[in-house]
């Protein structure tokens, strides 16, 4: 079975084809981290329209790298939720149209879905065992999922107010780094910095429950910053000297990293499971891999990173989520709308 996948949940404009007997055929992203950077932050309005413009070409490049013809698809999955809904309604109106023009099945996926299965996407990983740990840190998301096996999942913690990623984010746009600042803050820290420089709290840092809470951490930042005369102005601080900079980004980026690690430990604890999968954008970071990576040799826990390129939003994750819907037997007839919110476990 040969699948068609679409994914424009947030500013990624992406397709990819997978094939049941050879795997994924063709990965096409394009992402608008460009068009947004003038503003700091994804501008919905922006990646609606920017989607619009790429969604064509981006399939058309897709369907070309796996050397096929639309015609040989057996079948078009899109995400359909959670994300921004002029985004989602881009590549679901896309999809279904397709779908209804080959005369072939249609499936919606659920974005957090493709997140879990991605391990299963990288041949250079050895997938994780069922059940297993996923923690999903992204930008708009931050869950810890006990995954039993497809399509069986059951939500352990998630964040009650900001995603790591959007914390992250926040305290790069204040500190003056260039978008997404996740990743400035990464790049700035790799080499230099004192994340034992300040101490910057954790929220949520009880062991009765494994929900995440990153709101405080950015103001605390901002409390700190205004403490060394520091004060923001439109968002952003005056400009600070690089040693303080890497400090601050360093311990702040640690309190993140630690609160990702505690609640993942607590999760493995509480289940006695022994497979912890991470993924989502976050999950490229060095720190949180180093301090990862150590844990597993000491604690004989086994973690595993899918490649960046399944990581990040893509849409591979998308048409494998929806190969194995529609090897099942599932279908959405084309009245499937885009939904903002929708808890995994729902579907
Ligand atoms: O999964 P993703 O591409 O999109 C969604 O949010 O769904 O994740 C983007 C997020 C952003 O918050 C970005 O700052 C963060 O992932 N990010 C990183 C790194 N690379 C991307 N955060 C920390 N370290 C990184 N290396
Ligand atoms: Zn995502």
């Amino acid at each position: 079975m040969i699948v068609l996948g679409i994914e424009s949940s947030c500013d990624e404009t992406a397709a990819a084809v997978y094939d049941t007997s050879k795997g994924l055929l063709a990965s096409v992203v394009r992402s608008q981290i460009a068009d947004h950077a003038p503003y700091g932050g994804v501008i919905p309005e922006l990646a609606a329209r920017k989607h619009l413009e790429a969604i064509i070409p981006v399939t058309r490049e897709a369907i070309q790298q796996a050397g096929l013809s639309l015609a040989e698809t057996d079948g078009i999955a899109a995400t359909y939720t959670p994300g921004l809904i002029g985004a989602l309604l881009v590549g679901l109106s896309f999809a279904k149209a397709l779908a209804w023009s080959l005369h072939c099945p249609f499936i919606g996926v659920h974005h957090l879905e493709g997140h879990l299965l991605s391990p299963f996407l990288d041949t250079a990983v050895t997938a994780p065992s069922f059940p297993f740990i996923a923690l999903i840190v992204s930008g708009g998301h931050t869950s810890l999922y006990k995954v039993s096996d497809f399509g069986n999942y059951h939500l352990l913690g998630k964040t009650v107010d900001d995603a790591a990623g959007e914390a992250l984010d926040k305290a790069g746009k204040l500190l003056g780094l260039p978008y997404p600042g996740g990743m400035a803050i990464d790049t700035l820290t790799r080499e230099a910095g004192n994340r034992n420089a300040y101490d910057f709290p954790i929220g949520l840092n009880q062991r009765d429950n494994l929900n995440f809470s990153f709101s405080g951490l950015k103001t605390s930042l901002v409390y700190r910053l205004k403490k060394m005369g520091l004060v923001p102005r439109s968002g952003m601080v005056p400009p600070i000297d690089p040693p303080l900079l890497q400090d601050l980004a360093a311990s702040y980026q640690e309190a993140v990293v630690s609160a990702l690690i505690r609640k993942a430990s607590f999760a493995l604890q509480e289940t006695g499971l022994a497979d912890l999968v991470v993924t989502g954008g976050v999950a490229s970071n060095h720190r949180l891999r180093e301090r990862l990576v150590k844990k597993a040799e000491k604690e004989g826990v086994r973690i595993i990173f899918p490649d960046k390129a399944y990581c990040t939003d893509n849409a591979a994750m998308i048409a494998f989520a929806g190969t194995l819907r529609l090897k099942a037997g599932q279908r959405h007839d084309l009245s499937l709308n885009a939904v903002s919110r929708l808890p995994l476990e729902s579907i």
